[in-house]
């Protein structure tokens, strides 16, 4: 799978995806981060690609003009990728754009279904903000995704990006080591994950709870979706309703 990032840092992006996880999907090949500076499309020799807001207002906006030739060479790098693969049927033509995903405090709040649903694409577009937003004309013709991490403002869609990235790779087959530690976690069902416990079995005076020492995989399987329960409802409230609800249809 192949992630672009549209960004004004593409180092910051590089250097927090290629840590651990996220890093050893790239090293083997799993997931390719493939960073476009915006900048290099600046249209005047400053580098500038931003300007003051028509109609006043505080702070400054980027330009359209880069943005939509950093995008147009993504387009570009994409196709010659896939020309080079395979030349038939599977190749992008114009018809079969790319998803574009906007970073911005505006956008869908972020959930784990999502990230299944980007991680069943091939190639995804991150465009990253900075200063006030983008030029709403240039959004309007390249994306296809409004896409917030929650509701407060981030100084740029950095930080958001590398963790749409994140999100997205662990869904990637391959990039977890066990199978299934992608499958038996919060949010796989609606519900959040039951506690768990590892060495040693008295920590400070506190046991871990006997069930999990017996063996008795089904008893086992029970406290966990008990606890499971629990937790979601003291925890998240709205999840838990959710979960009663469609259970209940
Ligand atoms: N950019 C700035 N704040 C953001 C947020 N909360 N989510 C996504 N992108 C952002």
């Amino acid at each position: 799978m192949n992630f672009h990032i549209m960004t004004l840092f593409p180092e910051m992006v590089m250097n927090g995806l290629s840590e651990s996880i996220t890093g050893r999907a790239m090293k083997n090949g799993f997931i390719n981060v493939d960073t476009v500076n915006i900048r290099d499309f600046a249209q005047n020799k400053y580098g500038h690609v931003d300007d003051y807001t028509y109609g006043g207002g505080a702070g400054m906006l980027m330009q359209a003009e880069p943005v939509y030739l950093a995008y147009q060479s993504i387009l570009e790098r994409i196709k010659a990728g896939e020309e080079a693969f395979d030349k038939n049927e599977n190749s992008m033509n114009d018809n079969r754009k790319p998803r574009v995903i906007y970073m911005t405090p505006q956008g869908t709040p972020f959930k784990q279904s999502m990230a299944v649903e980007y991680s069943k694409e091939e190639d995804i577009i991150i465009l990253c903000g900075h200063y006030e937003g983008i030029d709403e004309r240039v959004l309007e013709m390249i994306v296809t995704d409004n896409v917030s991490i929650g509701d407060f403002v981030l100084t740029g869609g950095e930080l958001p990006a590398m963790m749409i990235v994140d999100a997205v790779s662990r869904l990637v087959p391959g990039v977890l080591g066990g199978e299934d530690s992608a499958v038996y976690e919060s949010f796989y069902d609606g519900l959040l994950e039951y506690p768990q416990y590892t060495r040693p079995e008295v920590f400070m005076g506190k046991a871990v709870p006997e069930v999990l020492l017996s063996g008795h995989h089904k008893n086992i399987e029970k406290w966990r979706y008990e606890q499971s329960l629990k937790r979601t409802k003291e925890r998240r409230p709205d999840l838990y309703e959710k979960y009663i609800n469609n259970k209940n249809k």
